[in-house]
């Protein structure tokens, strides 16, 4: 009898965090970035009031837009992001997350952020059931698993998450969508396998690209895992 052997190809793709770049020198960063095997640029908004960080806002997203040759993924930390969907979309945002935690009314938002144009996304925080987005999947084309607590680059992988990436997985196949499963935060080379085999398939990744002596590689390394 002959053996079928079904091969699936699942494409990984690997979204540096600019949180971790150089701010002096984001052109560069940009421009670099642009020729490197990257697929998206993440960039993260935060206020100092939903985190205990204050990073960067809309003019640099605007500034970002200008040098970039690749969709800009755009993870906003913010209480009430709602009020700033249309102006994130002005500034360049092809793809814009909110959080669950801070959105009073997610089915609206995400509905304003598709029919603007951009791919709407929903991010959990680590504490933050996946059971939460059964009503809404349909509504989401990425979810944005955090797998640290947000505000900080550079912090470590939360293991408890990776059974949230199963879970999520599950739920996506159950309920028919496409959605597309987000892994932010303590990215590196050593544990994106397991994240991907979990289910992931977007890699956000800051400290591991940016204090590599070859980020270029490094990038490369986390797409061919
Ligand atoms: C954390 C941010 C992340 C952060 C990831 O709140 O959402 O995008 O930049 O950085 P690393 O990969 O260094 O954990
Ligand atoms: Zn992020």
């Amino acid at each position: 009898m002959q053996v079928l052997k079904k091969v699936i190809i699942i494409m990984i793709l690997v979204a540096p965090s600019l949180l971790s770049a150089d701010f002096a020198n984001l052109q560069n960063e940009i421009e670099w970035l642009n020729t490197s095997a990257a697929d998206w640029y993440h960039i993260d908004i935060m206020d100092g009031q939903f985190v205990p960080n204050i990073s960067m806002g809309l003019p640099i997203v605007k500034s970002i837009k200008k040098h970039a040759t690749k969709p800009l993924d755009v993870h906003v930390m913010m209480l009430q992001p709602e009020r700033y969907i249309d102006d994130f979309i002005a500034a360049g945002a092809d793809v814009l997350t909110l959080h669950y935690e801070a959105v009073m009314h997610l089915d609206a938002a995400l509905t304003s952020i598709r029919k603007q144009g951009a791919k709407a996304g929903v991010a959990l925080n680590p504490s933050t059931s996946v059971a939460v987005l059964e009503p809404i999947l349909h509504l989401c084309d990425v979810v944005c698993l955090m797998s640290v607590n947000p505000g900080f680059g550079g912090q470590l992988f939360i293991e408890y998450t990776i059974d949230k990436i199963k879970q999520l997985k599950q739920l996506i196949v159950q309920k028919n969508v496409t959605t597309l499963i987000e892994v932010d935060g303590g990215v590196t080379i050593e544990n994106a396998k397991k994240i991907i085999h979990a289910g992931a398939s977007i890699l956000v990744a800051g400290n591991t690209v940016f204090t590599s002596d070859q980020p270029a590689e490094t990038i490369l390394k986390l797409k061919n895992l």
